[in-house]
């Protein structure tokens, strides 16, 4: 089995959907370890319940960005993880620390990546008139959600979607699409290489799997 460390800064609903399919027996990994960097966030509670090792490093208590990534760079390595995912994790992270995991980092993003990267996916997704919205798991580069996509779920959006009406729906197709990609990665189908993602051998288009 492969091993996996978390890292959450929240409910922790994202991770929750990993811990289900790894105990329906669908991801062959097994979650080492659940980092937060609040010490407040549900998702550690989930962990617990599940069985797994929490440990809180509160970014606040580094002198600067570098210490704190440092500091959970040493943690994360200390359960030699296959794969780290951040599941939402929402700290910016070094250069360093990203490319210390390449190839072995995913994120998820609530829009259709290249769309709306950062803050606020809903909201921009609506004023911008878009007749279509969803997320995106892909791995972690250093641009600001700018890695290579691995899967894409869209839905449509309706003439009496609001933000939370959206992110609801959004988040039911996050709780699908990241146990899957987590999957393909455990069972070895999913590798990054310079020419892109390549699932089962072939090359995924840079839209992802859809
Ligand atoms: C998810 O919607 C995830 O896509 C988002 O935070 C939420 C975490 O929910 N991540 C980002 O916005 C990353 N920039 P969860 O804690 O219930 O899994």
């Amino acid at each position: 089995d492969k091993k996996i460390v978390v890292l959450i800064s929240g409910s922790g609903s994202n991770l929750q959907a990993i811990i289900d399919s790894i105990e329906a027996g669908t991801i062959a990994g097994r979650i080492s370890a659940v980092i937060s960097n609040k010490a407040d966030a549900y998702g550690l509670t989930r962990a617990q319940n599940a069985g797994i090792a929490t440990q809180v490093l509160n970014h606040k208590q580094f002198a600067d960005r570098a210490a704190f990534d440092q500091a959970l760079q040493e943690s994360i390595d200390s359960y030699q993880p296959d794969l780290v995912v951040l599941a939402g994790f929402m700290r910016i992270l070094t250069p360093e620390f990203v490319r210390h995991y390449a190839g072995r980092l995913f994120n998820i993003h609530p829009s259709l990546l290249p769309l709306y990267k950062g803050l606020h996916t809903h909201q921009r997704a609506l004023e911008a008139g878009d007749r279509e919205h969803g997320c995106t798991v892909h791995f972690v580069t250093e641009e600001l959600d700018g890695g290579p996509l691995v899967v894409q779920a869209p839905i449509p959006v309706t003439a009496d979607d609001d933000a939370d009406s959206l992110q609801q729906r959004v988040h039911t197709l996050e709780h699908r699409i990241y146990p899957l990609a987590v999957s393909w990665f455990c069972a070895g189908r999913l590798k990054l290489t310079d020419a892109g993602v390549v699932l089962d051998g072939e090359h995924l288009p840079p839209s992802g799997f859809r």
